[in-house]
């Protein structure tokens, strides 16, 4: 038993869908959220840069004493998860895995799709942890790098215009290779899953990487004796640029009003 918090971060709005499922499965735990929207994107930069981002973003939860930091962006965990475990004595849970884990047992002709950021993509990752768990599997891997700015100004609603367009362009060459998973290797992708599962067709799974990671970070915290008992969660968001816009699309998609509750963090002091 323990009531400490669990930190959870985010180059910005994106780590919300992993969030959500965490507050929906463990209703009664501590959270602190970072977003960290005074530096997003990080899939258009480079390893060096994301380490050190993911080394601060990291050093902040820190000071809250947390129990857990769950790494909500495929970015990070993409490039980053190995030396952030090693530098820091507490567990630490990427999305990765646990999406790729879904993925092999969602897909039923093998054949899986991955989009994500460019970071990610370029970091091999998904593909690795695929290859280690079915070598059959055959992935058909996109870079979608307007995705993230798409979702962080709001623009992902069916209708919209861009984002329809976008969609189209990224995702067709994958839905010509007959995939029938698509991995959403980003965490703010699952905000476009309604445009995205429109043009790709009820017949593919698509695969909630936030979602997935939340998942496996509970079941673990659970074995390893971390869950709290209290009957009332918390939830704390910090944000480094205006807390104002990251509270609209934060009460839109976690289904929560927080606004009040984001406070702005210098988070280059770290
Ligand atoms: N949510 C992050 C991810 O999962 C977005 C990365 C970015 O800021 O470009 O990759």
């Amino acid at each position: 038993m323990d009531s400490r918090p669990i930190g959870v971060f985010d180059s910005g709005v994106g780590g919300l869908t992993a969030l959500r499922e965490l507050r929906r499965i463990l209703p009664g735990e501590r959270f602190v959220y970072f977003g960290d929207t005074g530096r997003v994107p990080y899939g258009p930069k480079g390893r060096e840069t994301i380490l050190r981002y993911a080394r601060q973003d990291v050093a902040f939860l820190r000071a809250f004493d947390p129990k857990a930091i769950v790494i909500a962006c495929g970015t990070v965990s993409a490039n980053a998860l190995g030396e952030l475990t090693a530098e820091n004595d507490l567990p630490i849970f990427g999305v990765v895995e646990p999406a790729v884990q879904a993925a092999v047992r969602a897909t039923r002709n093998r054949k899986v799709g991955l989009i994500g950021t460019a970071a990610s993509i370029r970091s091999g990752a998904y593909e690795k942890a695929l290859a280690e768990i079915d070598p059959a599997v055959t992935v058909t891997a996109k870079a979608c790098p307007l995705f993230v700015p798409l979702v962080e100004n709001g623009r992902f609603r069916p209708g919209d215009k861009m984002a329809e367009l976008a969609v189209e362009e990224y995702l067709t060459p994958v839905k010509a290779a007959g995939v029938d998973t698509l991995v959403l290797g980003c965490t703010h992708y699952p905000l476009l899953a309604e445009l995205i599962g429109r043009f790709m067709g009820p017949e593919v799974t698509l695969i909630d990487t936030g979602a997935a990671c939340a998942d496996a970070a509970a079941k673990a915290l659970g074995e390893m004796d971390l869950l709290g008992d209290a009957q009332v969660g918390e939830l704390r968001c910090f944000v480094s640029d205006a807390p104002q816009d990251f509270a609209v699309l934060a009460d839109l998609f976690l289904g929560e009003t927080v606004e009040g509750a984001v406070e702005r963090v210098e988070i280059e002091k770290y």
